[in-house]
């Protein structure tokens, strides 16, 4: 493997008081703060990637034919970092997300930064922002990897100068409620990927076509809107923002299968292999929505969870759509749910050992 680049700091000469810091760390929400620092990675088609570097928070100067602005040619990623209680810090498997930047990257015809550098660029922006890791039960750093087209050029066609920027936010729970369970709208109509398409791939214009799906649902009162297959409208895909899965009477968790249509979570993959570890039968198979919407009536299905890295793991409480307005067991989270993210979050954030080496 290459050697890891260094990124040189050049260091805020404004950063956030020690005051203002502490009030963001203590109530930090999402995505509300950011760090006083970025780091940043070009690429050209002449010279590849060059200028790795850390650099003051601050915003971007882009010239108005920059293509990303036109096209949406851009992905990204989101990891967390956990401070321990000892003060040291870890990220949760930086080298999947690094993994999924690339296989997005190739999708949307972007250059693909090799591992190391990410690694690398998030080790730097954690390290120079280290003060921004919040400690506690529910906190961490939610670690904001972006990569889009810089070239200023309005025609059509894979750009020829990209920019790697990742920021950093100190994140509380993700939803504003906090892990009380959410209510899911199944879209009937509206779909989020296709096969062939680009749903696999972590691109911004994902989630730019789930905000109106999202409007909508909110309009009914829902949380988050539950996406079924475009081929036959009858299969549970994703929520989005978070992978789906349902937990059976039988004790059998169904997921439905990575295919091309579905974001392959890291947190949806951590907890797979936690399941399985603990004795529980583990199927990445078809979930037809008719067999959800059944089972919840008959009591086959005791819990629905949505997961994520942002969410973690969120105990859905509603489940309707077309036709069904359910309520998942009484309404409150199960416990292989609760099992689930106290086992998954207990392993981040240094309360329990990490036999997996998940923790950078
Ligand atoms: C995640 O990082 O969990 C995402 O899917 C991105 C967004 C929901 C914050």
């Amino acid at each position: 493997a290459p050697a890891a680049p260094v990124f040189p700091l050049r260091r805020s000469t404004s950063p956030a008081s020690d005051e203002a810091r502490a009030a963001a760390l203590a109530e930090p929400g999402f995505g509300r703060y950011f760090t006083d620092h970025m780091a940043r990675v070009s690429w050209d088609a002449e010279r590849g990637w060059h200028d790795h570097r850390v650099e003051p928070y601050g915003p971007l100067t882009l010239d108005p034919a920059t293509s990303v602005l036109h096209y949406g040619q851009e992905v990204f990623e989101g990891l967390k970092a956990y401070r321990h209680a000892d003060g040291s810090v870890w990220a949760f498997r930086p080298r999947e997300n690094a993994r999924r930047l690339r296989e997005s990257a190739r999708r949307l015809a972007l250059p693909e930064l090799p591992e190391s550098d990410f690694v690398a660029a998030v080790e730097a922006l954690v390290r120079a922002d280290a003060p921004w890791v919040p400690a506690g039960d529910e906190a961490s750093l939610y670690v904001r990897p972006f990569l889009f087209a810089s070239e200023p050029f309005v025609g059509v066609r894979a750009s020829r100068r990209a920019e790697l920027v990742v920021i950093a936010s100190p994140a509380g729970p993700y939803f504003p409620r906090g892990l009380a369970p959410v209510s899911i709208w199944v879209s009937p109509d509206q779909h989020r990927a296709a096969r062939g398409g680009t749903g696999a791939a972590k691109g911004g214009a994902n989630y730019a076509a789930s905000l109106a799906p999202q409007v909508d649902a909110a309009a009914r009162g829902f949380d988050q809107v539950c996406y079924l297959d475009a081929r036959t409208g009858s299969l549970l895909e994703e929520i989005g923002t978070m992978n789906v899965a349902v937990v059976r009477a039988d004790g059998e968790v169904v997921t439905p299968p990575l295919g091309g249509t579905i974001l392959a979570g890291v947190t949806r993959a951590s907890l797979l292999r936690l399941l399985a570890d603990a004795g529980h039968r583990v199927s990445e198979r078809r979930l037809p929505l008719a067999e959800v919407v059944d089972g919840l009536r008959s009591g086959e299905v005791v819990e629905v969870l949505a997961c994520g890295t942002a969410a973690v793991v969120t105990p859905v409480g509603r489940l309707a759509g077309d036709g069904f307005d359910l309520t998942v067991g009484d309404g409150s989270p199960g416990p292989l749910t609760a099992w689930a993210r106290a086992t998954l979050t207990d392993l981040q954030h240094g309360r329990a050992p990490d036999p997996y080496g998940w923790l950078h």
